[in-house]
């Protein structure tokens, strides 16, 4: 499957997941329509437009959680399937959703572990819900989780996630994401609901992603995180690509334009 990532002068590495010609519909309402998507290990894709171009829901097909009506999936270069979220994790494609799914009541150490907690050694042969939880085992894989992202304002993986900074936990969501055998990561607005501080760390954490070799997926509708983060942008709308842009080669202005009023093919900085 050929990428289509060859402008000229600019070095995209070739695209690790690929996905062409999706189509889905909810009833009678086309939510996507015929469309591309690609992303490359160790790039950060943006994917924008407009409210309801069709952003969660490609980005929900590409994780399994809804099964696309029409399409066609590659992993490095091969043809893979990809029909429940089950698909998606096992070829290691995580989704971090805006809710986030945390338990509040945990601490960031189990909630990094939750449903595959290291159990003691010797335990085994007991029914899992009866197996004793090995924690020294469990906050070590989690400090590794959380120095491999570098978010360094987290004091204790002991701490409880109720007392943690929206942007603290957006940093835990993605480390759980990370922390499984993935290539791909998903993040679904994840700075929507923070200040600026806040969202300077998890930039930060979406750069780190990169420069871990994962490819990274970051739906937003905040040009200038966008900007700041993103080496291409994807522009859906009403379900259908518009174009594809080499950020450091387009303007937030162009790109808005893309959103909103759809692009003349021959645009500057469109791949
Ligand atoms: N589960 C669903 N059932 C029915 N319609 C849906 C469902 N999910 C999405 N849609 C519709 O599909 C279209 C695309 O929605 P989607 O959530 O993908 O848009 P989006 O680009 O993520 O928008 P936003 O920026 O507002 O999050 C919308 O018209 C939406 O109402
Ligand atoms: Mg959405």
């Amino acid at each position: 499957m050929e990428s289509k990532n060859d402008l000229v002068g600019h070095k995209v590495p070739p695209a690790h997941l690929i996905v062409r010609g999706i189509d889905k519909k909810f009833g009678g309402l086309q939510a996507l329509k015929d469309a591309d998507f690609e992303v490359a290990r160790g790039e950060v894709m943006a994917l924008v437009g407009d409210n309801g171009a069709g952003k969660s829901t490609l980005m929900k097909v590409l994780a399994g959680a809804y099964s696309a009506d029409a399409g066609d999936f590659f992993l490095d270069g091969k043809r893979v399937s990809i029909k429940s979220p089950n698909d998606a994790s096992a070829l290691g494609i995580q989704i971090v959703y805006q809710d986030l799914a945390l338990c509040e009541n945990l601490d960031v150490a189990a909630n990094l572990s939750l449903g595959k907690e290291p159990v003691k050694n010797g335990w085994r042969f007991l029914p899992y819900f009866l197996r004793p939880i090995d924690n020294l085992e469990m906050e070590s894989k989690a400090n590794k989780a959380i120095k491999r992202l570098q978010v360094r304002t987290l004091h204790s993986v002991r701490s409880k996630v109720s007392g943690l900074s929206g942007g603290q936990r957006q940093a835990i969501a993605i480390a759980r994401a990370v922390g499984t055998e993935s290539s791909v990561v998903m993040l679904d607005e994840p700075t929507a609901a923070l200040g600026v501080a806040q969202t300077k760390q998890v930039l930060e954490v979406v750069k780190r992603l990169r420069d871990t070799n994962h490819a990274v997926v970051y739906i937003s509708h905040n040009m200038q995180d966008i900007f700041e983060v993103s080496d291409r942008i994807t522009v859906l709308r009403h379900g259908q690509n518009v174009s594809t842009f080499i950020t450091s080669n387009t303007t937030p202005d162009e790109v808005v334009v893309a959103m909103t009023r759809g692009l003349d093919k021959n645009s500057v900085g469109s791949v």
